[in-house]
């Protein structure tokens, strides 16, 4: 069987480890798919910067559109991040082309995911994003398929490596909210525009992404209640401390009679609780399902090899020939019955 060919497009944190892992992992991968996979293609912003990494016969597009258009390709990887553009333009041309598309953009995936996804099931190639959520966790194939059979009721965690990071810093170390800010940063954890970790909004992103999986709604961000961490001081955390409690950002979205609610917000929890155990840039996500007990999966939640570790996964399922509806179901099947956001108390 030919090996399937993969374009990369960004090769920064994420990227740069994908084309390691690739590279390193070529056996394996090839064992377990059943097939080579071969990165033929990259791009990124600068072709001139210092990478520490083997391109030798990669070829280098002149942009992400032309490398998404590359008829050369068979799976476009998108590892740029942001909303917009261009990986908005570069990832519907690809699907448009038939081709499979693998992400770690949750920014993205939040707000064009469901155009996104009719695209794929229209032009049958696949729309992966395991990494967008939990980086290494395997949360997406869990909720999509491990519990395909399972009515969610709930489901609930840590969602932001670099928050949780900030706030064991600040609270083992008393460091202050910038200097610990400054090391996430450093070890490629936050976002290029970290105010997206700190102010909440990755973690709604992530939230509404898990919502739709697990209620089989549309991802609807825009209801999502959102408080971030950026005011929250070592005292606050050391008077918390004394009366038994942590703070931890915490995602959570509940089916309720109205509705879904969706909510992210600093949370005391018991000391005692397994949640408040989670340290550093650990995730954790508690699925909660009727007739079963909760599930709970705590992993890597971001840096390079964690995240590349999922991308790496989703690239063996599309040359597997798998290709799953991206939210569990056809598109058109997904109900809107998210609440509007909570008022700010
Ligand atoms: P980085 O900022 O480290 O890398 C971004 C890469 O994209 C760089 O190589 C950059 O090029 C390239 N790029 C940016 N804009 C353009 C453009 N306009 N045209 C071409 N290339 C461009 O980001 P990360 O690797 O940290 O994140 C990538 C994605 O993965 C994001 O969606 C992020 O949310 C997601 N993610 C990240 C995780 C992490 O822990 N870092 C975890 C989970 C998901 P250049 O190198 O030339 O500047
Ligand atoms: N900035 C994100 C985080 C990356 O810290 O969780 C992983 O999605």
């Amino acid at each position: 069987v030919a090996p399937l060919k993969v374009g990369i497009a960004g090769l920064g944190t994420v990227g740069a480890e994908v084309v390691r892992l690739i590279e390193q992992q070529a056996r394996t991968l090839s064992a377990r798919s059943g097939r080579g996979v071969q990165v033929v293609a990259v791009t990124a912003r600068s072709k001139a910067k210092k990478r520490k990494l083997d391109l030798r016969g990669v070829a280098w597009a002149k942009n992400p559109l032309d490398l998404a258009n590359d008829p050369g390709i068979d799976c476009f990887v998108e590892l740029m991040g942001g909303a917009g553009e261009p990986a908005l333009s570069a990832i519907e041309a690809a699907l448009k082309s038939g081709k499979s598309v693998v992400t770690a953009n949750k920014a993205l995936i939040a707000k064009h995911g469901l155009r996104l996804a009719k695209l794929a099931e229209k032009h049958g190639g696949a729309l992966n994003y395991e990494a967008a959520v939990g980086a290494a966790i395997p949360v997406i194939k869990t909720l999509r398929e491990g519990l395909a059979g399972t009515s969610v009721h709930r489901v609930y965690g840590i969602l932001n490596g670099t928050c949780n990071y900030i706030l064991t810093r600040m609270e083992q170390e008393g460091l202050s909210f910038a200097e610990c800010l400054k090391d996430a940063q450093r070890l490629g954890y936050a976002e290029a525009n970290p105010s997206f970790d700190v102010d909440g909004h990755d973690t709604a992103q992530k939230l509404a992404i898990l919502a739709s999986l697990a209620f089989g709604t549309a991802v609807a961000q825009n209801a999502v209640y959102v408080e971030g961490i950026s005011s929250i001081t070592p005292e606050d955390l050391r008077a918390a401390e004394e009366l038994g409690y942590r703070v931890k950002l915490l995602g959570v979205a509940v089916r309720t009679a109205k509705g879904i609610e969706q909510r992210v917000h600093p949370t005391m929890v018991p000391k005692s609780s397994s949640i408040a155990q989670v340290m550093g840039v650990t995730n954790a996500v508690t699925i909660d399902g009727e007739g079963i007990p909760p599930i709970t999966l705590v992993g890597p939640g971001a840096g390079g090899a964690a995240t590349a570790s999922a991308v790496i996964a989703d690239i063996a399922d599309v040359a597997r020939g798998i290709r799953a509806k991206p939210f569990g179901r056809p598109v058109e099947q997904l109900r809107v019955t998210s609440k509007a956001p909570m008022e700010r108390h």
